[in-house]
């Protein structure tokens, strides 16, 4: 689905050359739940901003659906962002002055979607993770959790082929971050793909694939067995 080779970012302060990513090569599956980890500074961030073309590398090529779209315009780029993929971030990123039914439609508007349409899916995407009963809830009136639920009904209102979550539950409590974490679970059980940055191994391994970056490289990239938690909630549900 998405191939990414031989990608390097730098940044330049002042003098100072800063390879963000250094040669990166990686391959993205439909259906995979890959989580990536580091240190700070190893790249993580960089590295879901340039899948999720947030961000353009200075060399190599990103294969979407094997289609070279490294060199497109920004115009191109940001219709790309708006079809492919869904982001999820630690701060939620919600808008304040919208209501969580509000802003689940906001992607819905951008791709002029009718509104009769936009207030349907956005019912049916908030039910979806468990928020039907606060639709009309402003951000300052949701827990942590529940603003976080918000944001990835939001991230999936135009299907994503991937979503992208970097730290999802990095201001979450843990058992907050536990069924955040179980609700991407199923997500991707029906189908999203998902690559989601942590720096908490316990959420790692919600993911079936673990990518660890250090300096800018990848130094291991392997299959994760189903931890015994989700396993058991898969088997129950
Ligand atoms: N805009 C920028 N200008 C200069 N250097 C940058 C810029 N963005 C990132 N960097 C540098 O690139 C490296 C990788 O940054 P990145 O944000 O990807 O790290 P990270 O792994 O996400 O870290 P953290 O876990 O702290 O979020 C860091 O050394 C950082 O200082
Ligand atoms: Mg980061």
């Amino acid at each position: 689905m998405i191939k990414l080779q031989n990608i390097t970012k730098q940044y330049y302060m002042g003098e100072i050359e800063i390879n963000a990513l250094d040669d990166v090569t990686l391959a993205i599956e439909r259906g995979e739940f890959i989580s990536v980890m580091g240190p700070s500074g190893s790249g993580k961030s960089t590295l879901l901003n340039i899948l999720g073309v947030l961000d353009q590398p200075t060399f190599g090529t990103y294969l979407l659906e094997d289609v070279d779209i490294t060199d497109l315009s920004d115009r191109e780029l940001a219709r790309i962002r708006n079809r492919h993929f869904g982001f999820i971030f630690q701060s939620y990123n919600l808008f304040p002055e919208l209501n969580a039914l509000e802003n689940v439609m906001v992607p819905l508007a951008y791709a002029k979607k009718p509104k009769a349409e936009r207030i349907k899916r956005a019912e049916e995407l908030l039910q979806m993770v468990g928020m039907s009963h606060r639709l009309k809830h402003f951000p300052n009136q949701l827990s942590g959790g529940e603003q976080q639920r918000v944001a990835i009904a939001r991230a999936l209102a135009n299907n994503p082929t991937l979503l992208l979550a970097d730290e999802p539950t990095g201001n979450l409590a843990t058992d907050q971050g536990k069924e955040i974490m179980e609700l991407l679970c199923e997500l991707n059980e029906q189908g999203t793909t998902i690559v989601i940055v942590t720096h908490d191994p316990s959420i790692s391994l919600y993911g079936k694939r673990l990518v660890k970056l250090q300096d800018g490289k990848i130094i291991s990239d392997e299959a994760l067995k189903p931890s015994a938690e989700p396993a058991q909630r898969r088997s129950s549900s």
